[in-house]
């Protein structure tokens, strides 16, 4: 909708432009505008409490795609090729960061569901396969629903930086938090492959939301109000600002933020530990 704004404002902005070239730095604003949130354009956001018989997972980039279109939206039925075409479509990810993506997550569901044709994101909710306790937004298995979004959780994750923006050190502290909250809870300690693959998914935020400047993975930062947006509702933020990546996003990027969380984690540990 607001893709729509910013169009039918451009349109409408070019005639006076023709007449007068009083404020080129303020159309050329809205031109890049236009085209930074046209990749939405035939995929308007429908929330999943309105679509029937619907499936959704633990996470919240998958949930983000159905419920604008990307996948089906109604989260069934869903192959490879329409998960890798998902990722580069409305993430403008890297085809081979994609692919190792949706590789990553299929191989965790096990054998023999990892060799199914398609899948229901549903399935991302098998526990201990693909669903790990100690996650950012959702509650332990012990608790309650591992599919819905808990905003409080989500609140205490932006709560971790004291800026406006989350990055990987807000994000190692939240990693090592929610590890600790979860042992005090009474669910039993993350293995070592869960805790490195929740770094994983943890980096998505940077990498996705994340202004890329530079080389220092410690400068990369994600705005607060994006990313509360995004989780809380899974739809893009565009009218917090969110504008899809022009550069494509990669394999090597992700590595760096992987490893910075992980370092920032690991300093963390002992803060959090009772
Ligand atoms: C919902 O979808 C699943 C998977 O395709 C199917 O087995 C089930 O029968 C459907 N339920 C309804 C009520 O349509
Ligand atoms: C799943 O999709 C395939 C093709 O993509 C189609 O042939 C099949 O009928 C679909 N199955 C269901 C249950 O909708
Ligand atoms: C995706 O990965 C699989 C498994 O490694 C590989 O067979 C396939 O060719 C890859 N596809 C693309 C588009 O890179
Ligand atoms: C499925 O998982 C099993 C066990 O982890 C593994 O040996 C097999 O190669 C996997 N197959 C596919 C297609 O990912
Ligand atoms: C980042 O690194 C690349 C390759 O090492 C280099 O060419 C580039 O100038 C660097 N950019 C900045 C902003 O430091």
């Amino acid at each position: 909708m607001f893709s729509d704004i910013i169009a039918i404002f451009f349109i409408l902005h070019v005639p006076c432009l023709a007449l007068s070239f009083d404020h080129p730095v303020s159309s050329s604003w809205f031109k890049a505008r236009a085209e930074a949130v046209e990749f939405l354009d035939g995929y308007p956001w429908t929330p999943a409490a309105i679509i029937s018989n619907v499936s959704r997972s633990p996470c919240p980039m998958l949930n983000t795609f159905s419920n604008h279109g990307f996948l089906p939206r109604n989260g069934r039925n869903i192959t490879k090729e329409d998960f890798n075409e998902a990722q580069v479509q409305a993430l403008h990810m890297s085809i081979d960061l994609a692919n190792k993506t949706t590789n990553a997550m299929i191989a965790k569901l096990g054998s023999p569901r990892n060799t199914s044709a398609s899948f229901d994101l549903e399935d991302f909710a098998a526990h201990d396969a693909t669903d790990h306790d100690a996650s950012l937004t959702r509650l332990d298995v012990i608790q309650g629903s591992s599919i819905d979004v808990n905003p409080g959780l989500v609140q205490f994750l932006l709560d971790d930086s004291a800026d406006d923006w989350i990055d990987t050190l807000s994000i190692g502290r939240s990693r090592a938090r929610r590890e600790a909250e979860s042992i005090a809870i009474g669910s039993p300690k993350l293995s070592t492959s869960f805790t490195r693959f929740a770094q994983l998914e943890a980096s998505f935020i940077v990498l996705i939301f994340g202004d890329l400047n530079g080389n220092d993975t410690d400068t990369w930062r994600a705005s607060k109000d994006q990313v509360r947006h995004w989780l809380n509702y899974e739809r893009f933020p565009v009218e917090q600002g969110y504008a899809r990546s022009s550069d494509s996003r990669t394999a090597e990027q992700q590595e760096c933020i992987i490893s910075s969380i992980e370092n920032y984690h690991n300093q963390f540990v002992s803060m959090y530990e009772t």
